[in-house]
């Protein structure tokens, strides 16, 4: 066994099984096996109000298989709780059979009311003691087995297809990223393939007050369609997911239950949450101390600068080119002195065959191989580069320690874990495939072959380990146990199930720099939140130029001046507020075009310092946000449907449009409604404020920058100058200042 879950909870510090709730009802069996001619389903009560279920045809699985789930899980009924492969009743499919945990029943069920049956039913105990239908296996009559197994390849891996019923008006939050703008993923086909931009995540939250994880490292599909959901996976050797559920509305407790199982996110370190620096790209240390010392001057707070790609002298060394960063120690003690912020580097996962690495890691298998041999995985610049194989925890130790040497130990302890997509496939790189000529390639190239398994039956875990071995390595350098607080930080391209215990951070990609974007990254920050993932942030003013638009990206104009002006001031009020992005200028101060907080015209600066400073400000109630988030999984970014969909009926009905209103506007913590401008040239923008819970106030919504208060249920439209960014508080300022937000 190369790697599990098991291995990993050794390394949390709050897995003890909290105690019940007094009420619970608890699970009435540890489980059953269901056979099923040469089919078994393995069901067992987990974590509160949920269950898990494995299922495989001929031969059972180790138990040891690859999977994101606590077991057992973080939180969960001191009795019966089931772990590993354990269950207590076994029978076949001719009879029915039902298990309850807390208020969830599993029952299996058939055809039109006979006795027995081979489907799992989901259901939810309502507190008057009635029975809702969440979810079963969908087979409507002479169709598609539900849990559906075939051989497509070689070996004895299956591919597998199982089908849940849903219906017309049942509302999908989740799902990781995509570029969409929907927050509701109902009629969506998501490709569980990683690509820059997009990290597709099975785990999603129903309106109808359940959650699902299919707990698959493989490739696959997730269809969303009237009447069925359907989970894809492309090679495997068991299928693996779970069911929890809660009241409907009651999205906290939901996240609670699903971050019981995937991980719930450790505190940051303080610092990280305030402004950080990068372009692409700053190319020397005399640059960067430069850099430094003009923060200094300005007195304009920063608490990290980051050195991206091409800092190295091959692909794969994991240090910086000497020629260019002649004393790294010393740039980064000077970067401390004088605006004392930390520092972070990018690093590639790709080895060149000049690196310093190659031989050495090619000798020991660190290097992902492809089916012909170690072949090639990808191409740049004229050299073949291989990924280093994350899933192999040498292979991350290795990387660890050089990284350690190269960096960490000279003061630069952050790390950017860019290209993490896995498979080659996160950009058209391969045989130098960003040209005119092949821009995509169609077909999986290579077809890669990891340690834990190949790019079809383990390819999801990709980036997922290679946030795992930063995360190793941050723990055994400061000798903390995972889940406590971070002293450092990653910046990944890419996560997965769980991605959230890591002190981690996900941006959303390279994307480019135009008002589409912008208003893209909203929605695709709502579904990170609802994966389950809250350290969030995008590159604020979009990564690069759309060749398409002649401003874009370029500094000098005021179009692209005016779009990163509203991009950074959204990014205030993200769970991470960082700059970044490759620009164009025309007149040119630097080896590559200038990114800075004073790079936007003279007039800009001191709106875009007073947001950063704004920033520090709120650094209280963003602190006490991520703590809450820590504790129980409480999300930082919130959809409206997180807070609303009880108190206003709107609420359920503009999500599932995917209306404007619930793409564009969310909460950030409890009491900042949100609503960043996403159109060029507005002096006023309209914004929904919702009815809110309580009435103890007529007028609960103040609007930030005039102070004046507002009834929830309508929509207001409002001033905003290039200054404003939208955003509405409920309760005072003050208390929102002090961090005193949650009683
Ligand atoms: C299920 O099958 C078993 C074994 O064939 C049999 O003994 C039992 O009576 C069947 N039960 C039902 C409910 O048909
Ligand atoms: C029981 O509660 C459910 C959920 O609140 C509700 O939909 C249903 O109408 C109630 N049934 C009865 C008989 O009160
Ligand atoms: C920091 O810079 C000041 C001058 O600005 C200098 O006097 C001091 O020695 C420096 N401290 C360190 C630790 O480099
Ligand atoms: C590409 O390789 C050439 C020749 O080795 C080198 O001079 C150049 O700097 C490289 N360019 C990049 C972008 O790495
Ligand atoms: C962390 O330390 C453990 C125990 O020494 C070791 O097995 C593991 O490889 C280390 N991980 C990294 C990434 O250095
Ligand atoms: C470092 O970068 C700056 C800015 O691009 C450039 O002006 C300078 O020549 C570079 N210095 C060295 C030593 O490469
Ligand atoms: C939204 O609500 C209106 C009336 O309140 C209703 O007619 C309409 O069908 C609803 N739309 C959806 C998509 O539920
Ligand atoms: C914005 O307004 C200016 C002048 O009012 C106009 O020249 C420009 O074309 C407008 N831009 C857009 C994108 O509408
Ligand atoms: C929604 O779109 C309308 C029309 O374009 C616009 O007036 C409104 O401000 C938008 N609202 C949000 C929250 O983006
Ligand atoms: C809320 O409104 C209801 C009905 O109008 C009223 O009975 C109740 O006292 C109000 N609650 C508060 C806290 O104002
Ligand atoms: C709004 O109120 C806050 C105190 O809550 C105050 O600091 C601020 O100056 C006021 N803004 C305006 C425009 O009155």
């Amino acid at each position: 066994m190369l790697f599990s879950t098991i291995a990993l909870s050794a390394l949390w510090t709050i897995g003890a099984v909290a105690s019940s709730p007094q009420d619970y009802h608890q699970p009435t069996s540890k489980g059953f096996r269901m056979q099923h001619g040469f089919e078994t389903v393995l069901v067992q009560p987990f974590g509160y109000d949920g269950f898990r279920v494995r299922a495989w045809p001929f031969r059972p699985p180790t138990g040891q298989e690859i999977g994101f789930v606590y077991d057992p899980p973080l939180e969960g009924p001191e009795d019966g709780q089931a772990h590993g492969m354990t269950f207590d009743t076994a029978f076949t499919g001719n009879q029915s059979e039902e298990l309850r945990n807390g208020n969830m029943i599993v029952r299996t069920s058939g055809w039109g009311g006979n006795a027995g049956g081979y489907r799992l039913a989901f259901y939810r105990v309502e507190s008057n003691g009635t029975e809702t239908l969440l979810t079963n296996e969908y087979a409507p009559l002479k169709s598609i087995n539900p849990r559906y197994y075939s051989w497509t390849g070689p070996g004895s891996e299956f591919a597998a297809e199982f089908s849940f019923s849903t219906t017309p008006d049942e509302q999908i939050y989740g799902t990781g990223t995509q570029q969409d703008h929907q927050v509701n993923k109902k009629g969506s086909t998501i490709d569980l393939i990683n690509f820059n931009t997009h990290i597709p995540t099975p785990v999603f939250m129903s309106n109808k007050g359940y959650g699902f994880v299919w707990n698959m490292p493989s490739t696959g599909r997730m269809e969303f369609s009237t009447l069925r959901n359907r989970f894809t996976s492309d090679a495997a050797n068991v299928v693996d997911y779970f069911v929890v559920s809660s009241t409907p509305g009651d999205y906290d407790t939901l996240q609670q239950r699903l971050s019981a199982l995937t991980g719930r996110a450790p505190v940051p370190p303080d610092w990280s949450l305030g402004y950080i620096q990068s372009k692409l790209r700053y190319e020397n240390q005399s640059e960067v101390v430069l850099l430094a010392e003009e923060f200094n001057k300005r007195s304009i707070p920063v608490s990290m600068i980051v050195i991206d790609y091409q800092s190295w002298a091959h692909q794969g060394d994991w240090a910086l080119d000497p020629r260019l960063w002649g004393n790294v120690a010393e740039m980064a003690a000077q970067v401390k002195n004088l605006t004392d912020a930390e520092m972070m580097a990018s690093l590639w996962p790709s080895v060149a065959d000049n690196s310093v690495n190659y031989l050495e890691m090619m000798a020991q298998g660190y290097l992902s191989a492809t089916r012909s041999g170690p072949g090639t995985t990808d191409s740049w610049n004229g050299s073949y580069i291989r990924n280093y194989d994350s899933t192999n925890p040498k292979a991350r130790q290795f990387l660890w320690d050089t990284l350690k040497r190269n960096y960490f130990d000279k003061g630069i302890k952050n790390f950017w874990i860019d290209q993490a997509d896995g498979g080659a496939l996160g950009e058209a790189y391969e045989n130098n495939g960003q040209s005119t000529y092949i821009q995509s390639v169609p077909f999986p190239l290579p077809d890669v072959n990891y340690a834990a398994g190949t790019q079809r039956s383990v390819g999801k875990l990709y980036p997922w380990a290679h946030q795992q071995a930063i995360e190793e390595g941050f723990r055994n350098a400061t000798s903390s146990e995972m889940g406590s607080a971070c002293d450092q930080v990653s910046l990944s391209r890419s996560g997965y199930i769980g991605s959230q215990r890591f002190c981690s951070m996900i941006w959303s990609g390279d994307t480019t720099a135009v008002w589409e974007t912008l208003s893209a990254q909203v929605a695709s920050g709502l579904s990170a939140a609802a994966t389950g993932w809250g350290w969030w942030t995008v590159d604020a003013g979009g990564f690069q130029a759309d060749p398409t638009v002649s401003w874009s990206a370029n500094i000098d104009t005021p179009q692209y001046r005016e779009l990163y002006l509203r991009w950074l001031q959204w990014t205030t009020f993200l769970p991470f507020m960082r700059t970044h992005g490759s620009r164009a200028c025309y007149v040119q101060n630097a080896y590559t075009c200038a990114n800075e907080p004073w790079s936007y015209g003279e007039q800009n600066t001191p709106i875009i310092v007073s947001y950063i400073n704004l920033r520090y400000q709120l650094a209280a109630y963003i602190q006490a946000v991520f703590a809450q988030f820590h504790r129980t999984g409480r999300m930082i970014m919130r959809p409206l449907y997180m807070d609303f969909q009880s108190s206003d009926s709107r609420i359920a009905n503009l999500t599932q449009m995917n209306s404007n209103v619930t793409t564009q506007q969310y909460m950030f913590g409890p009491r900042l409604l949100v609503t960043p401008v996403t159109l060029p040239n507005v002096t006023e923008w309209s914004v929904y404020l919702p009815k809110v819970a309580s009435n103890a106030t007529a007028r609960p919504w103040t609007y930030w920058w005039t102070n004046q208060t507002y009834a929830g249920g309508q929509t207001v439209t409002v001033p905003t100058p290039v200054e404003h960014i939208p955003v509405f508080h409920l309760g005072s300022r003050a208390d929102i200042l002090n961090g005193k937000v949650f009683s």
